[in-house]
């Protein structure tokens, strides 16, 4: 699947209506902070949240209520939230780098900030700030350890013995790096490990949900730790939503997606296939997901649109999709298996194609997902593609010059591809952000394509093509036909961003 940031969404979703915002009413617990107050203010909190936002920004607009609420509940943590309106305090914003709307940075003096790394919901909020007020560790002991897991769905508690030196430093360096994620305490009673039902040291992982409880005994170096905390904190089947969807993007297994419309089959669902994702817990991740409000994802894994409910697998670092026949009952006996073959490399992706053409009829070379390894990789030519939408705009201004680009290779068909392919009927191995896109598949270095970065002329491609690919063919000098059409001054090389089309992986 092509990923698209959110940012570009919140760039689409600039409706112009200005409202007459709720900027300081009295009631708020959010601040409102200028040039001239900003940086005293954040001088003299040790934590701020602070938005950058305008008034114009839907995004922003629809954050306020959740901001206002979450202020409300940190003010009794002595953690202010403050925003700033960018249109008003352009100065203020450019020199913290705010690029878009809303932008949330964690301010720890005026000198010290980072983007705001949770979600854009009230809890998430609570729950990120209460850990960045917090030590990176703290101290549990036997009146406080029941009190210590309940804030978070997930607390973390080293037990080690108080002459471990290794293990305390291995253990706070490691929370130190994920303090962002999750609430660490650590606790060097013997007696409090042995009533926890572990030796030290050992690492315990409380959550509230599936088996409660998972203890880690082995290496306690960042990444094994990591590495079991990633698998252990994961619910053997979650729910896809907002919220989740690019951790599980990140989580570099297979996903394993279960679409359905009412919320008691999906609990039955997430009930029946619990087995399932624990047999393979740590190699595939497991999500429900709403078919109500989220179906429209069912097409970006090749499955047929409404038709719930319904199962899929990606292995979203290959972007390869598994979806499970249709026509089937989902049971969990038939899903176990088709997950096993999955999983061991016995099933073939579907590769959502147009058809291949029968015929190239213009010079730019027609790719469609399934030629795609023919056309563009397994070869020993210099191939360019260009990856489009055809509701893109700069794409249908470059059509006439792409054509006349490929047409100045007609005659060396051995050595130069100039080739097209529409990103949005054909799967693509690549992560496509913008259209169009356009990238050399040099001959002999296929697993290394370049960007083309440059302005959309003629000229400027021909070079391009020269300088990066094996045959350092000048298109120019191949045909020294009317070389003069190739100026053009107007092009721009800014990619468009996706539409509406596209919504669907920004609401995810
Ligand atoms: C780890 O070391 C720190 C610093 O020396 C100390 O304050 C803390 O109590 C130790 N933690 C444990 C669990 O022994």
């Amino acid at each position: 699947m092509r990923s698209f940031t959110p940012l570009v969404l919140s760039l689409l979703g600039a409706a112009a209506t200005v409202s007459a915002t709720e900027a300081n009413s009295a009631e708020s617990n959010v601040l409102s902070l200028t040039q001239d107050t900003f940086n005293d203010f954040v001088k003299e909190h040790d934590l701020v949240l602070a938005e950058f936002y305008a008034p114009w920004c839907g995004h922003c607009k629809a954050l306020a209520p959740k901001y206002e609420e979450a202020a409300t509940e940190l003010k009794s943590k002595n953690i202010p939230l403050v925003k700033v309106d960018c249109t008003a305090e352009e100065e203020l914003c450019r020199s913290f780098g705010v690029d878009g709307y809303p932008t949330l940075k964690v301010f720890r003096g005026p000198e010290s900030h980072k983007p705001y790394g949770g979600s854009r919901q009230t809890d998430s909020i609570i729950s990120y700030m209460t850990k960045q007020s917090m030590p990176a560790v703290s101290t549990v002991n036997e009146e406080n350890l029941e009190e210590f897991k309940t804030p978070d769905k997930i607390v973390i508690v080293g037990y080690i013995a108080s002459d471990d030196k290794a293990s305390n430093k291995s253990f706070t360096s490691f929370a130190e790096s994920q303090r962002d994620n999750f609430l660490f305490g650590a606790s060097n009673d013997a007696a409090l490990a042995k009533a926890e039902g572990v030796k030290q040291p050992s690492i315990v992982l409380y959550k509230d949900f599936d088996e409660k409880k998972a203890v880690y005994d082995g290496k306690l170096d960042d990444a094994s730790i990591l590495a079991w905390t990633t698998t252990a904190s994961t619910p053997l089947v979650g729910e896809l939503g907002p919220e989740t969807y690019s951790k599980y993007m990140a989580a570099g297994i297979p996903l394993a997606y279960i679409f359905a419309e009412t919320a008691e089959e999906r609990e039955k669902f997430a009930d029946d296939f619990r087995p399932i994702a624990e047999k393979h817990r740590g190699e595939i991740n497991f999500v429900t997901l709403d078919a109500k409000l989220f179906g429209a994802h069912a097409g970006n894994l090749n499955l047929e649109p409404e038709k719930f409910p319904a199962f899929a697998i990606q292995e979203t670092s290959k972007n390869a999709k598994y979806p499970y026949d249709q026509s089937k009952k989902i049971d969990a006996k038939e899903i176990g298996k088709f997950v096993k073959d999955v999983l061991d490399g016995k099933t073939e992706p579907s590769i959502k194609s147009e058809p291949i053409p029968e015929t190239q009829e213009g010079p730019v070379t027609v790719v469609v997902g399934k030629n795609y390894q023919e056309v563009v990789i397994d070869n020993e030519k210099d191939v360019l593609l260009e990856f489009y939408a055809p509701w893109c705009g700069h794409c249908k201004s470059l059509a006439p010059k792409y054509e006349e680009l490929a047409a100045l290779y007609a005659n060396v068909p051995e050595k130069v591809v100039v080739a097209k392919i529409d990103a949005t009927a054909n799967d693509v191995p690549d992560s496509i952000t913008g259209f169009p896109t356009i990238k050399l598949f040099p001959a002999g270095k296929k697993d290394e394509p370049v960007d083309y970065e440059g302005s959309r002329t003629v000229e400027d491609l021909v070079t391009f093509i020269k300088e990066n690919g094996k045959y350092k063919v000048d298109g120019l000098a191949e045909t020294a036909s009317d070389a003069e059409e190739a100026e053009d001054v107007t092009s721009s090389a800014s990619a468009e961003t996706p539409s509406s089309s596209e919504k669907v992986h920004d609401e995810l």
